[in-house]
């Protein structure tokens, strides 16, 4: 670092992942020290805008956490000196030259001889292949390392997802690209491993013959809004199953890696995706959401349904719900079900991993739990967001004279347990990127299995029309969820179910 300086390059600075969470992230970095002392931000974009104009855009966008108040407003003022912009159009190799100009006088400032670059491609998918070889062959360090980062949407399908990755090659290198995905970079899944393979109670009960099936549950309670352009053309399961909640299964089913290297921890993850079958379409249940008249949070205003949303085109079959059974064919996971569910404008907000554990065989205090009801199997259950929680429902004796049990829970309350607030998931990304470690980030080899396992679904739904159920805005999503939990003997958990 005391020889090299820094320049990370958000190509498409005025937009909204750049607003939310790449420069919040960025100044989180900064101002907690983890960034070389001789790092600037260049922005690129469409938009006419001088370096003052960027600064007054990032300035709007800076937060502080409250554990980290004083340093971090006293580091606002150094940062947005730090950062510079340059207009240019996405696919236009001038206007990558340019930058390369402004970042070349830049750095010549700092009297480092090395310069590293670092650049995130947040703009549209039609425009990646250009901006990363515009950037690549124009802008590309000339005395250090550039890398690359880049966020789905990865193609749509196995063939579109290969020509992207085709595209990239011709100017990058597989070393110099970064595949986010953004949950990887959340602090419950990254604890996964650790939560398995540092702890001698949960890896020897992680296989089929304790657990009895396996949930991810992926909840919003707000629609596409405004975002209906984008979503429209891909859908729930390209947006947050075949990624995000693939990658927590894989992370959840693979076998021990040899070390934690990201080499080692990725080979087994392409394992455990070879292992699954593809998705078919009797293991899938669709849903889109309705409107719903007077029944708004702040009372009483409507509800749009999806297809109220003017971006959205007519008539489109487009699910905002899914769940769906996987099945990892390999001799730890034969028979156990994977249920994945997914949607959007639901009930509530959440995400979590749930593992149901079988029945305890010969249970000797069947008889102590009440009438018609079941001796509850225990449960575990990992909250990825919000209230980060890992919890352990067990049978216990209610305290006092007599034998009567219910159940209750072994808990870890992050905000109690841990006096930190938690970073954000691209401070960890970008943090990793800087130091060039791609544990967290998806190989190409890992990418075509993901789509291997889901495009022949996503082409047979899309080929024979396959129309989504209804469900209300703000409801529990449609039924047809349950049919196909109940198909596997499962009931799907409840992210309010259990407010701890
Ligand atoms: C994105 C999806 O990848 O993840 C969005 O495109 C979704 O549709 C978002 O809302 C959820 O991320 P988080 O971190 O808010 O759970």
């Amino acid at each position: 670092w005391s020889q090299s300086s820094l320049s990370v390059v958000v190509v498409g600075a005025s937009g909204d992942l750049a607003k939310k969470k790449i420069f919040p992230a960025l100044f989180a970095l900064f101002y907690e020290g983890l960034l070389p002392p001789d790092f600037q931000l260049f922005g690129y974009a469409r938009s006419k805008m001088t370096d003052e104009e960027f600064r007054d855009l990032i300035g709007n966008t800076l937060t502080c956490r409250i554990d980290a108040r004083s340093r971090c407003e006293d580091s606002q003022a150094a940062f947005l000196s730090r950062c510079f912009y340059c207009p240019g159009q996405y696919d236009a190799p001038e206007g990558y030259a340019n930058l390369d100009k402004k970042c070349k006088e830049q750095e010549a400032l700092t009297g480092k001889m090395v310069a590293n670059r670092m650049f995130f491609l947040s703009i549209p998918p039609n425009v990646f292949v250009q901006a990363a070889g515009g950037a690549a062959d124009n802008c590309s360090s000339p005395t250090g390392w550039t890398r690359v980062i880049v966020e789905k949407p990865f193609g749509r399908d196995s063939a579109s997802s290969a020509e992207l990755g085709r595209g990239l090659a011709r100017h990058l290198t597989e070393d110099q690209i970064y595949r986010i995905d953004h949950y990887l970079g959340k602090e419950l899944i990254e604890n996964l491993t650790v939560l398995r393979f540092s702890n001698l109670v949960f890896e020897p009960l992680w296989s089929r013959q304790y657990i009895r099936n396996v949930q991810v549950i992926f909840s919003e309670d707000f629609g596409t809004e405004g975002r209906g352009g984008y979503f429209d053309r891909y859908g729930i399961i390209r947006d947050v199953m075949q990624n995000h909640l693939l990658q927590i299964v894989a992370l959840f089913a693979m076998e021990p890696p040899v070390s934690l290297d990201g080499e080692a921890i990725r080979n087994e993850k392409v394992k455990v995706l070879q292992s699954m079958s593809q998705v078919a379409l009797e293991d899938v249940t669709l849903g889109q959401y309705r409107g719903r008249s007077g029944a708004g949070r702040s009372g009483g205003a409507d509800l749009p349904g999806y297809l109220d949303d003017a971006t959205v085109p007519k008539g489109s079959l487009c699910p905002t719900f899914a769940a769906i059974a996987l099945h990892i064919n390999n001799a730890r996971w034969d028979g156990v079900p994977f249920l994945l569910k997914a949607g959007k404008a639901l009930h509530t907000r959440g995400a979590e991993i749930r593992v149901q554990f079988r029945h305890v065989p010969g249970n000797i205090f069947k008889h102590k739990v009440g009438p018609n009801i079941d001796m509850t199997t225990n449960e575990l259950v990992i909250r990825i967001q919000p209230r980060e929680s890992i919890y352990l429902k067990i049978n216990n004796k209610v305290p006092g004279l007599g034998m009567r049990l219910d159940t209750t829970k072994l808990d870890l309350v992050y905000n109690d347990a841990y006096s930190k607030e938690l970073p954000d998931a691209y401070e960890r990304l970008l943090l990793d990127v800087v130091n060039g470690d791609k544990r967290l980030f998806i190989r190409d080899d890992e990418l075509e299995q993901a789509w291997n396992i889901f495009t022949p679904v996503l082409h047979e739904i899309e080929r024979r029309k396959v129309a989504p159920e209804l469900y209300p805005y703000g409801s529990r999503g449609p039924v047809g969820a349950h049919y196909l939990a109940a198909k596997y003997n499962v009931r799907w958990g409840d992210l309010t179910e259990d407010e701890i």
